[in-house]
């Protein structure tokens, strides 16, 4: 401005968006933006537009094209008095300082770009690391439910021999040997959830599942973890939200479901607190929140949950419930979502397509 005894000067600048924007003025009046209101850089009477907005008579205006590469990215306004005559040399520097500012926004335009492709190259390689990190465990975890189904098998038909051999008169007998079937039965049925885990192609016989049923179950199956630590006061209140009905495999809901609360449950520990199991109806599915007013996580624990054997509970924890969690929506269509920050607790958020209805 000094160079060319300006009086004022401001750069209008395309956004990323195709929009317009003020980007830098000196000299011109605190609310100069709002009063240009929506400009168009390519308006051929952005000059005429530029004194309006300023109010003065005794001004005129000129524009420069901020250019680079055939692109516009803006536009140089200068202020000057209204008989000012610009000489070639003032003209010369102006035109200068346009090539110069043209090259350093398409610059900036680059730059911008650039970041973006690396985030998301970023994501798409933190994706495809936690989708092969759950491929490698569920080729483990088939490997391993295959050859413990071998184990216990023959068990459980060895106890059925034993039970016939003892006399029903021999209560106490009879009564270890149902215990055994039982524990052996929860055994076989752990083993099938290490095999569903296994299974990231969609399971092929999904149930019609009303989420608000599923909520129910799994909030009673952990009533006696709620009870377990009854020297601390924790609630676990469901919310129906009248949620279509959806398909996925019920059993698989009800574990992943199960393993929210408990890490609520574990998570609010001695001080206690409230858990919400919340349905409802959003875009064409329904979704599920369970949510706990517990200390939340730092940002570096929760960008790591969802991955296999990522634990913060030592020897108590193995680190493979949410991911558990994240294989089941992946394998039912559905979408996963975590809101949390220190001091804050921390919301999941399920959504599964509505059914369609044949
Ligand atoms: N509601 C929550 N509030 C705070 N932190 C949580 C919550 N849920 C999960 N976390 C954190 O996420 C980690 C991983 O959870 P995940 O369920 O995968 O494993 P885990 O609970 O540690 O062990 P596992 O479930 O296998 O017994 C937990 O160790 C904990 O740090
Ligand atoms: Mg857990």
């Amino acid at each position: 401005m000094a160079h060319v005894d300006a009086r004022g000067a401001a750069v209008v600048a395309v956004t990323p968006t195709g929009g317009v924007a003020l980007a830098a003025s000196n000299g011109l009046p605190a609310d100069f933006a709002a009063r240009l209101g929506d400009v168009d850089a390519f308006d051929p009477e952005l000059e005429e537009r530029v004194i309006a907005a300023l109010g003065t008579a005794d001004t005129q205006a000129r524009t420069f094209p901020l250019v680079s590469g055939g692109d516009l990215f803006g536009t140089l306004i200068v202020i000057l008095g209204a008989d000012q005559e610009l000489d070639e040399e003032a003209h010369a520097l102006l035109e200068g300082l346009a090539d110069l500012g043209g090259t350093a926004l398409a610059q900036a335009a680059l730059e911008a770009e650039l970041t973006r492709s690396r985030r998301e190259l970023r994501a798409s390689r933190d994706l495809l690391e936690r989708t092969q990190k759950l491929r490698a465990l569920g080729e483990m975890a088939a490997g391993i439910s295959h050859d413990l189904k071998n184990i216990l098998n023959p068990l459980s038909l060895h106890l059925q021999f034993l039970k016939r051999a003892i006399s029903k008169e021999e209560v106490d007998a009879q009564q270890s040997i149902a215990d055994m079937q039982l524990v052996l039965r929860r055994g076989l049925e752990t083993i099938e959830r290490l095999r569903a885990f296994s299974r990231q192609a969609p399971a092929g016989n999904q149930d019609l599942v009303d989420l608000d049923q599923l909520a129910a179950e799994a909030i009673e199956i952990c009533k006696p973890r709620l009870r377990m630590k009854h020297d601390t006061h924790v609630t676990v209140v469901a919310r129906r939200g009248d949620p279509p009905l959806v398909r996925l495999r019920a059993s698989d809901g009800v574990a992943a479901l199960v393993n929210l609360i408990v890490n609520a449950i574990d998570a609010l520990g001695v001080k206690g607190g409230t858990i919400e199991v919340t349905t409802g109806a959003v875009e064409g599915g329904a979704c599920l929140h369970v949510s706990d007013d517990g200390p939340g996580m730092p940002a570096d624990v929760e960008a790591r949950v969802f991955e296999p054997f990522f634990t913060t509970k030592g020897e108590e924890g193995t680190g493979l419930g949410l991911a558990m969690v994240y294989a089941f929506v992946q394998r039912s269509s559905g979408r996963l979502s975590l809101e949390t920050s220190p001091g804050h607790g921390a919301r999941f958020t399920l959504w599964f397509p509505s059914a369609k209805r044949p």
